[in-house]
């Protein structure tokens, strides 16, 4: 019984990690941590195109592919942060504003919101229904906004 709790506490805690997480499980070196961020980040964004198609009436709206979308920009949207700290990561070819360095907490919060609003997407997106999945589609673009128009340079 002992055990179980223990074991229960363990899983619970794995669930509730998030970009808060004290542990790193971004590649140790720069140059592949630098590829990590980004790729995980072209990832996020290759997932983000179809759902704005959709939303903008480019393509009809289908409610499965949205929605496993909404998830796949979900599960990217846990992955860049950490590889931004990691010595080396910002050599080369980059778009990481410095401030980005002194203002870990306010990144990291708004990488949190990303998840947030990503996550009420693939909630609402389970609905099918394209009047509701518009606001929180809104949501989740304004999140990525937000964190380019202060941390990402030109
Ligand atoms: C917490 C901050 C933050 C959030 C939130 C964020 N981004 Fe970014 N994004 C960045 C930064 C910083 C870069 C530049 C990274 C680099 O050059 O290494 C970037 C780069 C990118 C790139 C270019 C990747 C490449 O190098 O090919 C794409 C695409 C992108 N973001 C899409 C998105 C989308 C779509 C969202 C929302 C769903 C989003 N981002 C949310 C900070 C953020």
């Amino acid at each position: 019984m002992k055990a179980m709790l223990v074991a229960g506490v363990i899983v619970g805690s794995l669930v509730s990690l998030s970009v808060a997480q004290a542990q790193s499980f971004a590649p140790a070196k720069g140059e592949d941590a630098q590829r990590y961020r980004q790729s995980a980040l072209f990832m996020m964004g290759q997932h983000v195109g179809p759902m704005a198609a959709m939303v903008r009436g480019d393509r009809p709206f289908d409610a499965a592919v949205f929605q496993w979308n909404a998830a796949q920009v979900e599960h990217f949207s846990h992955l860049p942060w950490d590889s931004f700290w990691v010595a080396g990561a910002d050599q080369g070819k980059h778009r990481m504003k410095p401030e980005i360095a002194r203002e870990k907490d306010k990144f990291l919060g708004m990488a949190q919101k990303l998840q947030e609003e990503t996550g009420k997407l693939v909630a609402v997106s389970k609905g099918g229904d394209l009047a509701a999945i518009k606001p929180a589609f809104a949501a989740v673009g304004a999140s990525c906004k937000q964190c380019h128009d202060a941390y990402r340079a030109q």
